[in-house]
């Protein structure tokens, strides 16, 4: 028996034209986290949003805010997007040549931490940085866009991260992002993952209510291939 998942629906999906209101209307569906991705059009093909909206945002809700960033170099911005009211911050590993250096940064800003593992970076590229951190995303998509489709090669890392994770003794969060489904979610949760980014899963849904309820139900749902 799994634990019920935090959900952490992704705005990209969303109705940009009404952010606010769909913002409220995951909050009220029971998300617990909202994920926000950043995207420079240089570190990712795609340009998405700035710590301006976050700011923006901010008011509107009392979830917190999980921050992804997808930029390169991220650290010149570590300041504006916790002044803009992000809870979590995570870093890509490739976004800049000091990881160490930037996950101390986000922590003296007072905020949690992440660092987030592309579909290609292994395991062992932040097994030197985990006391320094709050949460490990796993990408199961090439980072850039919503709506693609989940990479199942990447369960056996997700797994290998449960077991690092536990053998820190250490409260980090093991975050999966990318196609995750009612039909994924299930293979996300036998192989150790604690959150769930959704972005087309949940904004893509009529009722966004029943979409996060399925997915945190997900623990006891057979897995199928
Ligand atoms: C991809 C982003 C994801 C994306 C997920 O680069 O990091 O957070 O929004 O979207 P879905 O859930 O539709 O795959
Ligand atoms: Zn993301």
């Amino acid at each position: 028996m799994h634990p019920t998942p935090r959900i952490s629906p992704s705005l990209l999906a969303a109705d940009f034209s009404r952010l606010a209101e769909e913002v409220r209307a995951v909050e009220a569906a029971g998300a617990d986290w909202l994920h926000l991705d950043i995207m420079d059009g240089h570190f990712v093909p795609n340009i998405s949003f700035g710590p301006g909206l976050i700011k923006a945002l901010r008011q509107h809700t009392k979830m917190p805010f999980d921050v992804h960033l997808m930029i390169a170099p991220a650290e010149p911005y570590l300041e504006a997007f916790a002044q803009a009211g992000a809870d979590i911050i995570s870093v890509h590993p490739e976004a800049g040549p000091h990881l160490y250096r930037s996950l101390q940064t986000i922590r003296a800003l007072g905020k949690k931490c992440g660092v987030v593992l592309n579909p290609a970076t292994p395991v062992s590229s932040i097994e030197n940085v985990l006391d320094l951190v709050d949460l490990i995303m796993v990408m199961t998509v090439n980072p850039g866009f919503g709506g693609q489709s989940f990479i199942m090669s990447q369960l056996p890392k997700i797994a290998a991260l449960r077991r690092m994770i536990d053998a820190t003794g250490c409260d980090i969060a093991l975050e999966i992002d990318g196609g995750v489904t009612a039909a994924t979610a299930p293979h996300c949760l036998a192989a150790g993952a604690d959150t769930l980014v959704a972005g087309t899963a949940v904004f893509g849904a009529g009722d966004y209510a029943s979409a996060i309820a399925t997915l945190k139900q997900a623990g006891k749902t057979p897995c199928q291939t």
